[in-house]
């Protein structure tokens, strides 16, 4: 399985944050807001990724992530000119997903606290596979609606009524029928080539599964001043009581063994002091003292 991150768009709601940095690139708590959705992805144990942005805020994603050889994957990137939709991604990506199939995720999305993103990309056989998630407000987002049997039963974009209180995040999993369908999209009311019409598709073709995502995970939209700043102080929260990091892709690329250890703390070595230093290098003597007992 090969991924998008998609982290362009205007970042209109957060201005005027977003006169000097991209969205993606605002800090939640202590790293960059894409470091969240990367590691997400590193620690289901996928290499290729494709990230898309504004042609403006391209050459800072490169400066930050460069090709992704330095955490043992690979990291292309890709223009969009204009923001005319998140399905637009599978057309600029075409070429990229080939034959694949290829998880979309939002640059925007933070998910933490369970395994259910590797577990279902572990289990997906094809068609596509989205998640719901519990919310308040459900009118924010795409909402899914399911029968007594638990299978999908509707699926809109906004609804000003919604039909139930499952959002579906910003993390998608499709097999290469996407590409097919993407190019079928056409702009929506808004002027949007749509997630949710893809998705639509899908069910129509009967090969929409929705994962239902469990109690304990936390998934935040960090897309308006207040959820990021909610995000921040979630994320601040469980680091300073686990004394864990989120959204580490260094650790993920470690655990995931697409670094060794030598690679790793070569990474660390070349880090100036910090926290995030510190951190790391622990979990490298961690590592080490690991080796030796086992
Ligand atoms: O966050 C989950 C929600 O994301 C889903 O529930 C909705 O179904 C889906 O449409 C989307 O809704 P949003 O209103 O949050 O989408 P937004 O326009 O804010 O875009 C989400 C991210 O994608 C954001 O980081 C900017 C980026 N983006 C968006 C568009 C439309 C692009 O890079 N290019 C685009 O053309």
């Amino acid at each position: 399985m090969k991924a998008i991150i998609l982290a362009g768009g205007t970042g209109s709601r957060l201005y005027p944050l977003t006169q000097v940095t991209s969205k993606q690139l605002q800090a939640v708590f202590d790293k960059p807001m894409i470091y969240y959705p990367l590691t997400v992805l590193i620690a289901a144990g996928i290499r290729d990724i494709c990230l898309i942005s504004t042609s403006n805020d391209l050459p800072r994603f490169k400066h930050l992530l460069h090709d992704g050889t330095q955490w043992g994957i690979n990291i292309i990137h890709r223009e969009q000119a204009r923001p005319s939709g998140i399905a637009q991604a599978f057309l600029i990506a075409e070429e990229f997903i080939g034959t694949d199939n290829v998880a979309l995720m939002l640059g925007d999305n933070i998910f933490s606290g369970s395994d259910d993103f590797p577990r279902a990309l572990s289990t997906f056989r094809g068609g596509a596979t989205i998640f719901a998630y519990l919310v308040k407000n459900p009118e924010h987002y795409g909402v899914v609606e399911f029968t007594p049997l638990g299978q999908p039963l509707s699926l809109e974009e906004k609804p000003l009524k919604p039909k139930s209180n499952y959002a579906v995040p910003g993390v998608y999993l499709y097999d290469n029928q996407v590409l097919e369908i993407a190019r079928s999209i056409r702009p929506s009311a808004r002027g949007e080539m749509e997630i949710t019409d893809v998705n639509l598709e899908y069910m129509r073709r009967g090969e929409l599964h929705v994962h239902r995502l469990s109690r304990g995970f936390a998934w935040m939209d960090a897309g308006t001043s207040s959820t990021l700043q909610e995000a921040s102080a979630y994320i601040a929260a469980i680091e300073r009581r686990q004394g864990i990091k989120i959204g580490c892709p260094e650790e993920a690329a470690l655990i995931r063994k697409f670094l060794t250890i030598e690679r790793f703390e070569a990474l660390v070595q070349a880090m100036p002091n910090c926290e995030y230093r510190d951190y790391l290098s622990h979990l490298a003597t961690e590592t080490r003292n690991l080796g030796k007992m086992s």
